[in-house]
């Protein structure tokens, strides 16, 4: 009777059950059901689709993706297709694969959110080597959505910009060899295809250009604009977006023009504007009057950033709470060097909306501790992936704090609480935690070790815990900085920083430290630069060490966050044996032969081996976009 009413059943009816079974892994069922719906329908999308995915739980991969090609040459229409075809690539760590059916989904779907999160960070990885239209409309979609982490896709940015046919009229004045040139080549028609260009104007309000010629470029439009007279008000907007990539960067940028001139008290946006382009406005006597003097979208979120962010952030720092006053004497100059620079000046994070239901059940009810949460961005993320736990986010400077709090606010995040308190005191908050994060922060204690330990004593029994440490080898070169702005005198303020940089680009081109530096993302703001070479307390460590300490202190290695899949292989081909890739003397021999291997920091996750419990292991595997 049940089979032959299947026998009959509609293709929507046939394909709810196969659903039912690929999710309880059910393979052959769901087969046997794709396969009618395929003889009635030979083309039919879903079928397509849920037969790969079938062939992917059976890690049968050539299969899923012949199965999953098909199906998208049947249907080119079906984002669903692309998207598992997608999936398929990323789980086989074939990035450059995976970028084309993301792309299409992307572009078929404007509703598919999480595909777009995904696609910025499979863009993450990448740098164009020729123009690609569709790259430039996905990427242009990725850039308009405001709940993505577009930091991620800057290099790829730029990489495909510098491609671009269409955007050769803005390269030209950005690539100018000098400021004649450059004004040179300044004509309205140029400046207008620069603000019209939705792709450049967007980049420019997501993030840095790590880049010096477009540094350089970028400098000299501000002088333009600064000495242009009344034809700078015809381009209103793209002087907001110049102004407020300036703002972006804490105005790190070179400045070589005089701005004497600059009225002390603007009366036009254009005045207001060219002013944000050189100083913060939110300290600004009349600041309070300059949105009046314009409805411009462009000029309204110049003031929104610059101003208003910064008098809310104030506000919020005042209140605050502190969990205990900050009493050792390191972390009071470290809290020092945090409120006058919060780290980092962060604008936007990944979504939550890509959470599945089962990992929203997996973590209702978890505690999470960020330990030095700096300006929030990780603990933001924490709490859009883990929409039913609770996140808990702790550190020394209030300016960094009230960042983090108007961020929060701003994105709706309700399941994050920000406190100040030093790691040390971490037991006063009264609480133990399942997953502990702590991102670049034990290594800016007096001692490490000490902040590691009070960290362990709120790791619930099984709970785990993700640091990120620096490595002594690849920090060499920065240490070498350090020790050269020290030499020079340099001070960790703003002359200071804007002077190191301009003596770091006066080092010849082929300069290991001036190439290194330049190509890190830190050196291309004020609060980022600083945290790199100028910090109070820094230490480092070797691999051999780490492993010392964590036998110690009855921590093993859960997981070892490679730099990408390319080192992940090169360890299993050299090391078999460890399937799990955890065993930090072999890491070590690796990182020996290449030092810039974790240039990103040693991100290790560690679990309590002493204690005999067990860890939640699902639920830690599910963490893995954290
Ligand atoms: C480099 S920032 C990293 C911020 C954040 N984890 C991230 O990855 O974006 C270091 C942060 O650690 C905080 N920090 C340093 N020592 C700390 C301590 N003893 N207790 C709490 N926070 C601390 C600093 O205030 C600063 O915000």
């Amino acid at each position: 009777m049940k089979s032959r009413k299947r026998g009959t059943a509609e293709p929507s009816t046939l394909l709810r059950d196969a659903r039912r079974h690929l999710a309880a892994g059910r393979f052959d069922d769901t087969e046997e059901l794709c396969r009618r719906v395929l003889t009635r329908s030979p083309d039919h999308p879903e079928a397509w689709m849920v037969l790969g995915k079938v062939r992917m739980g059976q890690r049968r991969w050539s299969d899923a993706e012949a199965v999953l090609a098909r199906g998208c040459s049947l249907n080119p229409g079906f984002a669903g297709l692309h998207a598992a075809l997608g999936q398929l690539y990323l789980e086989l760590h074939r990035f450059g694969d995976a970028m084309g059916p993301i792309e299409n989904c992307v572009l078929l779907d404007p509703a598919a959110g999480d595909q777009r999160a995904t696609l910025v960070a499979v863009y993450g990885a990448r740098v164009f080597a020729t123009f690609s239209e569709r790259s430039k409309v996905a990427m242009t979609i990725c850039l308009a959505d405001p709940a993505l982490a577009h930091s991620l896709m800057h290099r790829a940015w730029l990489s495909l910009l510098r491609l671009d046919p269409e955007e050769v009229s803005t390269l030209e004045l950005l690539d100018a060899p000098d400021y004649d040139s450059f004004c040179r080549l300044a004509s309205d028609d140029r400046l207008s295809r620069w603000e019209a260009s939705a792709f450049v104007s967007l980049g420019l309000r997501r993030f840095l250009v790590a880049d010096l010629a477009f540094e350089r470029g970028l400098t000299f439009a501000r002088r333009w604009f600064l000495q242009a007279g009344a034809s700078a008000e015809r381009h209103l907007p793209l002087l907001c977006t110049l102004a407020r990539y300036c703002f972006l960067t804490e105005y790190a940028l070179v400045c070589e023009e005089d701005i004497a001139g600059l009225p002390a008290h603007p009366t036009s946006p254009v005045a207001v504007a060219r002013l944000a382009c050189y100083r913060p406005l939110a300290a600004h006597p009349d600041a309070a009057t300059f949105r009046e003097l314009s409805e411009e979208p462009a000029y309204r979120n110049l003031l929104d950033v610059t101003v208003r962010e910064p008098v809310e952030e104030k506000a919020i720092a005042e209140c605050v709470v502190e969990v205990a006053p900050i009493a050792d004497a390191v972390s009071v100059l470290v809290r020092q060097q945090y409120e006058e620079n919060p780290y980092p000046r962060w604008t936007t994070v990944g979504r939550g909306g890509a959470v599945s239901h089962d990992v929203a059940r997996l973590a209702r009810g978890k505690a999470i501790l960020v330990a030095g949460c700096g300006t929030g961005r990780e603990a933001v993320d924490a709490a859009l992936i883990f929409p039913a736990a609770r996140v808990d986010a702790i550190d020394l400077s209030r300016a960094s704090l009230a960042y983090a709090t108007r961020k929060a606010a701003e994105l709706r995040v309700a399941n994050v609480f920000f406190r100040q308190a030093d790691i040390l005191d971490v037991a006063r908050l009264g609480r133990s935690f399942e997953l502990i994060v702590s991102s670049g922060v034990l290594h800016h204690m007096r001692d490490p070790v000490a902040g590691l330990r009070a960290l362990l004593g709120v790791l619930t029994p099984g709970g785990v815990l993700k640091i990120a440490l620096y490595s002594t080898l690849a920090r060499a070169v920065y240490a070498q900085a350090r020790e050269w702005a020290r030499r020079e005198g340099f001070a960790p303020t703003l002359q200071g920083i804007r002077g190191f940089r301009a003596a770091v680009l006066a080092r010849p081109d082929g300069d290991p430290m001036r190439q290194r530096l330049t190509a890190s993302y830190d050196f291309y703001s004020v609060s980022q630069c600083r945290d790199l070479v100028f910090h109070v307390e820094e230490h480092s460590f070797a691999l051999p060490e780490l492993a010392g300490i964590f036998r110690e202190l009855g921590l093993s290695v859960l997981r070892v966050e490679a730099r990408g899949p390319r080192d992940l292989e090169a360890y299993r081909a050299r090391f078999p044996a460890d399937g799990a890739a955890t065993d930090l003397r072999n890491w070590d021999v690796l990182e020996r032969e290449n030092p810039t291997m974790f240039s990103r920091m040693y991100v290790l996750w560690l679990f309590r081996s002493d204690g005999g419990a067990r860890i939640d292991v699902e639920w830690i595997r599910r963490t893995d976009r954290m």
